[in-house]
């Protein structure tokens, strides 16, 4: 019988073995084999791709990490995921595994600020060209692509600015060059969104954030299809790449609860934009939340939910203000990071980095908010007396 994935998320850790609800928290370097012959089939088997229930060494992995990839593998509908100690890894992994000396990549604009600088500051040291495009303009990302073109890489939303790409208008450009696609799917996470089913080669994912749930533990998943799953294999072996049994224990009994979270991120949220956006110190919300935009559009062609990490514009001449807002912000954490249980609020320098410099207007400032899980009316409360410190 197939099951949804709501069923799936509260049965895919079940240990068979020792009957246990959770899985084994099985910390290893050493694996014991019966034979040498055994240890020797065991590595064929990994090359392969054919799921495993133990790894030859702790550095492949644990049955608890196995348990982890299993999960994800299902929910993601891949052929394979690696897991490694942070969600950047997984980024360096996806995009370390791809590109080579001579080769060219092109990231959309508004990608996480440290996957920019792996491309445009660390491939660069290694002869390979980044290109960066606009997300609300698909044809600047056509006029990048040539012969030397390895690899899109792709975040939706785009950090800060949250742009809403078309997903398959990317693919169907990639797919007729042969080019390799990933996306930094960490907003919409794979309850919300397929990629690997859209058509893109590779989905990654900060376990950090609404796998976890809980701020309490680092973690990066990369899925991938069966196409590029040698070249990541060989690339996370030579590198080491690996995530600890304890993290991956955590990271299984958050995604027990995502789909329960991820409705409440984003009931509550709505209830906040529909708060802000009767603010007239508010400028402009940037949340896939009105009808008729390209970003509503976009995002409901390929989101079946939307999640709690947004900004918004906030017009002042006073930037002092705006940092007093957030300091009087008693239940929203000033902290890096989202994707937890709790509200956090941060200003965001967005443009310091950007080629495409569409968001530039003088005296507007961006606010990047997570809505928790607390009560929205008490979060709503909260922002109301804040937002009396703006000037
Ligand atoms: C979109 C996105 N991708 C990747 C990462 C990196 O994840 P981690 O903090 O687990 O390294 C972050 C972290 O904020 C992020 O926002």
């Amino acid at each position: 019988m197939k099951y949804s994935d709501i069923t799936k998320l509260k049965i895919l850790a079940q240990d068979k073995i020792s009957r246990s609800a959770n899985p084994a928290i099985v910390r290893n370097s050493t694996v014991f084999f019966k034979s040498m012959q055994e240890l020797l089939d065991k590595e064929k088997i990994v090359k392969k791709g054919s799921k495993v229930n133990f790894y030859e060494y702790g550095r492949a992995g644990s049955q608890t990490t196995i348990a982890l990839q299993n999960f994800i593998t299902e929910l993601e509908l891949a052929h394979a995921t690696f897991l490694t100690s942070t969600g950047f890894s997984a980024v360096a992994l996806a995009i370390m595994s791809m590109c080579r000396p001579g080769d060219e990549i092109i990231v959309t604009d508004s990608v996480y600020a440290p996957t920019r600088m792996i491309t445009s500051n660390l491939l660069k040291q290694f002869n390979v060209k980044t290109h960066f495009y606009n997300p609300t303009s698909l044809k600047t990302l056509e006029s990048k692509i040539n012969n030397k073109t390895k690899m899109i890489f792709v975040e939706n939303p785009g950090s800060n600015t949250f742009e809403f790409q078309d997903l398959s208008k990317i693919i169907k450009l990639a797919k007729k060059r042969k080019i390799i696609t990933a996306i930094d799917n960490t907003w919409g996470t794979p309850f919300f969104i397929k990629p690997l089913k859209l058509g893109f080669d590779m989905s990654i994912s900060s376990g950090t954030k609404y796998f976890s749930g809980h701020s309490d533990v680092m973690l990066g998943s990369l899925s991938v299809n069966k196409k590029v799953y040698e070249k990541v294999r060989f690339c996370n072996k030579l590198l080491g790449f690996r995530a600890s049994p304890d993290d991956s224990y955590l990271v299984l009994r958050g995604l027990r609860t995502l789909d329960i979270r991820l409705k409440k991120h984003e009931e509550s949220t709505k209830k906040i934009i529909n708060f802000l956006k009767k603010e007239n110190k508010i400028k402009e919300i940037l949340y896939p939340y009105k009808k008729g935009t390209e970003n509503y559009e976009n995002w409901k062609r390929y989101y079946s939910g939307s999640t709690g990490l947004f900004s918004v514009f906030i017009y002042s001449r006073n930037r002092n203000s705006i940092l007093k807002f957030i300091d009087s912000l008693k239940l929203f954490g000033i902290g890096q990071s989202w994707g937890g249980f709790e509200s956090l609020v941060l200003y965001q320098s967005y443009n310091i980095q950007r080629v495409y410099k569409k968001y530039i207007k003088t005296n507007h400032h961006i606010v990047r908010f997570h809505i928790g899980l607390e009560d929205p009316n008490e979060l709503i409360a909260d922002l109301k007396q804040a937002l009396k410190k703006i000037k």
